[in-house]
């Protein structure tokens, strides 16, 4: 797969994939009517988005799903959590069809999507605007010339820390074993969150309001394990 380029000064690539099969007619006809009132536009480079202001003031909290892929997992969060605002990140614009449909079935008025690569919203956000975030099974990019593609790594992380409020949770699941390791390096190295486990057999099982995601029913059913990881942003 082609790397994209970001217009922006950073020159961001994402190397993963943006579109798959052509949507059908009914996905085409959710995302058109949908998207434009759900879709977070691409913030132009140095400016700044309160994400409060994209939600209705019943909102409380806000939360960020990077990679939802079928959307299931973020429409079941927002379906649980009507005050909490939630916003997705997914390239793959099947994806974002899908997540429409979940959010129309759901009637679901708390959700928002920003249908680009991630990083290119991050930088808008301010300063400890997240109560939470979910990686769930990102891309595992298991050869280690490719380990600068892994998105939990130093300058995410740095994002994240800076926009994560204090005591806020970032959960990642994985079921490779070359990612599983990788998260407990990046993540044991870094001075800004703290590991919620004792030891990596406390995170065979999720968190109990988990909700199952496609590609983790994918990952059981061809014998593989997941891993479940919460980390908290530490004080200060
Ligand atoms: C392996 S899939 C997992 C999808 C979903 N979380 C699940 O568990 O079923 C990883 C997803 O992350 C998306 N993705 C990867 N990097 C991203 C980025 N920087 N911003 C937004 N989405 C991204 C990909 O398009 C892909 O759909």
């Amino acid at each position: 797969m082609q790397p994209i380029n970001n217009p922006s000064e950073h020159r961001v690539l994402y190397y993963g994939r943006r579109k798959g099969k052509p949507l059908t007619a009914a996905r085409q006809d959710v995302v058109e009517r949908l998207l434009p009132r759900l879709k977070i536009n691409a913030p132009p480079s140095g400016s700044t988005l309160d994400p409060q202001s994209l939600f209705p003031e019943s909102i409380k909290e806000i939360w960020l799903e990077v990679g939802f892929g079928g959307g299931e997992h973020l429409a079941a969060h927002a379906e649980t959590n009507p005050t909490v605002g939630i916003i997705g990140a997914e390239v793959f614009l099947n994806g974002v069809a899908s997540l429409a449909r979940h959010i129309e079935q759901k009637s679901l008025g708390n959700v928002r999507i920003f249908n680009d690569d991630v990083r290119f919203l991050l930088p808008a956000l301010p300063d400890q605007c997240l109560s939470r975030v979910f990686v769930m099974f990102p891309d595992p990019w298991p050869k280690a010339r490719h380990a600068k593609r892994r998105f939990i790594g130093p300058e995410n992380l740095k994002s994240l820390a800076r926009l994560m409020r204090a005591g806020a949770e970032l959960r990642v699941a994985s079921d490779h074993p070359v990612y599983i390791q990788w998260v407990m390096e990046q993540m044991s190295a870094h001075p800004n969150f703290e590991w919620g486990a004792q030891g990596l057999k406390d995170c065979l099982n999720a968190s109990a309001d988990h909700a199952v995601t496609r590609y983790q029913l994918k990952a059981q059913k061809e014998g593989r394990k997941p891993h479940f990881f919460r980390f908290f942003r530490k004080v200060g």
